[in-house]
């Protein structure tokens, strides 16, 4: 599959890019910072240039997309940014990846969305502007013809993966999960249809991602 990675220099992006190249995939990463260009394509990906929040380059977003059969969103605006940011990225990039994808063909849309999107006004104040705006994505992505699958991952840890996880559309707790477990889940869900048209949460848990993904 030609798979187009959003956010390709992310921590969690990065894992994903070597995973999908590694299973044979033809991987296109999405950056906003050339000199990150270099890096993404050692991970194995043929890299572009595209800012997800500048209007003006948005044209170039349907070239990135154009050819490809799925695309990821695993950009973010990160924990050090502004409420506004939260608006034209973390919401409005995902939008604007939904467009590009219906208009470019790519029929497959994969989303790092987060645990606590479903409901965000019960998450932490401090939370709340954020997982507003993820929450405003999911649902744009779920309004769209696409194929999507929407995956909402505990807080991502930086631990080597342990490729056991608990997956389902509330878990009713919160928790913890390697980002590479995260990867691996996103590669497995691409390849499993029964993931179409789902939104689930992913923690760390006992079952073998493959089977836990099986099971939704
Ligand atoms: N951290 C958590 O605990 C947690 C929990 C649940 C879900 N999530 C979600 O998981 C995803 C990945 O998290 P992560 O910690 O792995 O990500 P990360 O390392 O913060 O990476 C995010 C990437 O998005 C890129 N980006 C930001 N603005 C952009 C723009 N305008 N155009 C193109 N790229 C842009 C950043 O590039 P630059 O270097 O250019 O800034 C960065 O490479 C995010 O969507 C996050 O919201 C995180």
């Amino acid at each position: 599959m030609k798979v187009l990675v959003a956010g390709a220099h992310g921590k969690t992006a990065r894992r994903l890019v070597r995973k999908l190249a590694g299973d044979g995939h033809e991987v296109r990463g999405l950056v906003r910072k050339e000199d990150q260009l270099a890096e993404v394509q050692a991970d194995g990906a043929e890299p572009v240039l595209v800012d997800l929040e500048n209007d003006e380059v948005h044209g170039r977003l349907g070239e990135a997309v154009a050819g490809c059969d799925a695309v990821v969103f695993a950009a973010g605006a990160g924990p050090g940014s502004g409420e506004a940011r939260k608006e034209t990225m973390d919401y409005g990039g995902a939008a604007k990846l939904v467009e590009a994808a219906e208009k470019n063909g790519a029929g497959r849309y994969l989303m790092l969305s987060s645990v606590g999107a479903g409901d965000p006004e019960a998450g932490p104040e401090a939370m709340r502007p954020y997982l507003r705006a993820k929450a405003k994505a999911d649902e744009r992505l779920r309004e769209s013809g696409l194929e999507w699958t929407i995956i909402r991952p505990g807080s991502l840890t930086e631990e080597e993966g342990t490729g056991l996880v608990e997956a389902a559309e509330d878990l009713g707790r919160r928790g913890e999960i390697p980002r590479e477990d995260v990867a691996v889940a996103f590669a497995v869900a691409l390849e499993s249809p029964n993931t179409v048209g789902k939104t689930f949460e992913l923690l760390s848990g006992e079952t073998p991602i493959r089977e836990a993904l099986e099971g939704l």
